[in-house]
């Protein structure tokens, strides 16, 4: 039976997804393209707030389609488009924009951490982002939303803004909901305090080469810290626990447990496990990307699906504001 329950998930046209994105988001709602009406989308608006050269904006945009297809969306079951091939998406934000407190936004800690690590540039898109985000989602009048733990504060926001709509005008959003994967929060290889992100320090991404994943694995740092943990080595088991067979999960989790652990040997067969994983995915992102017409075409149409549901949105909600 096919189900009329709304997904919506996005990644933003910034950077390459890596194993954090992947494992965070994108593994889930490619599982789910069956029992959900899944509309997946590039958020190409949301890349402006941190990238600004159009070329980069171009390239990266058609590599995260590339990407998504490569993974396994089906345009066939997944509305797959552009963020911004559907206006509507900018036009909510701006009215749930006027009934957002400011307040709000700023307290919320991917702004904080932005504003910190682009002071050169803390543009008022950085500060509206979730407002954006509450728009993508809204529009689609989505039940499920496929996110990372970082961005639960912001599906939170999203909830409140469409509380605050339905009451002011009348019930027009269902509340969203997060749907979370275990993997909530891969680190980063270097400094595993921190979740690996696009920006920043190396992220393992799912185009690396073997030889490349291998390098990267082999630096990863897996000292105990101040507080006698080892988060570096946790995130590495967390992997394993993702890409590797049964027996190596349990040969590794009891040679980390009787402190025979060689950390070379879980990175060497990771790395190996990372690779063979991503290989079929790999080939097929290379074939779209030398068909950027094929990638085009089918963006059109997910965009052409999507515009219907969005402008119906639009409508209502135009006359439930006093705009129509
Ligand atoms: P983006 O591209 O930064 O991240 C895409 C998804 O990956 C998750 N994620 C992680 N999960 C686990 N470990 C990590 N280290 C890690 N890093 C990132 C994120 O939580 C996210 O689910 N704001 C969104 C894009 C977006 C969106 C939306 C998502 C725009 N509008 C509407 C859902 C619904 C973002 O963070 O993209």
């Amino acid at each position: 039976m096919p189900t009329t329950k709304i997904l919506v998930s996005g990644v933003r046209a910034s950077g390459e997804p890596h194993i954090g994105n992947y494992l965070g988001a994108i593994k889930q709602f490619i599982a789910l393209q069956n029992q959900y009406r899944c509309h997946i989308f590039i958020a190409d608006l949301h890349a402006l707030t941190t990238i600004s050269d159009p070329k980069e904006v171009r390239v990266q945009t058609l590599e995260v389609a590339a990407d998504y297809l490569a993974l396994g969306i089906d345009p066939k079951k997944t509305t797959l488009f552009l963020q911004s091939q559907i206006p509507q998406h900018a036009e909510l934000a701006w009215i749930f924009n006027c009934i957002t407190p400011i307040g709000e936004l700023e307290r919320m800690t991917q702004f904080k951490e932005k504003s910190s690590q682009q002071k050169e540039n803390i543009n008022a898109g950085l500060l509206n982002y979730p407002v954006l985000m509450a728009a993508d989602i809204l529009l689609y009048k989505a039940e499920a939303v496929p996110v990372g733990e970082d961005q639960v504060q912001h599906l939170e926001l999203a909830r409140t803004i469409a509380r605050k709509f339905n009451k002011h005008f009348g019930k027009t959003f269902p509340e969203p909901k997060p749907l979370l994967s275990e993997a909530l929060r891969v680190k980063s290889l270097s400094n595993p305090e921190k979740k690996m992100s696009k920006t920043g320090d190396e992220a393992l991404l799912l185009s690396d080469p073997p030889e490349e994943i291998s390098r990267k694995l082999k630096k990863a740092v897996t000292a105990t810290d101040a507080k006698g943990a080892h988060p570096g080595v946790d995130n590495l088991m967390l992997m394993l626990r993702e890409f590797g067979s049964r027996e190596q999960i349990l040969r590794f989790e009891s040679e980390l447990e009787n402190n025979t652990i060689k950390y070379s040997e879980l990175k060497e067969i990771l790395a190996q496990r990372i690779a063979a994983h991503f290989a079929d995915f790999r080939k097929k992102r290379k074939e779209l990307l030398a068909s950027p017409e094929t990638l085009a075409d089918i963006l059109g149409e997910g965009a052409e699906k999507a515009r219907a549901a969005a402008e119906k949105t639009m409508r209502e909600v135009k006359e439930k504001v006093g705009l129509l």
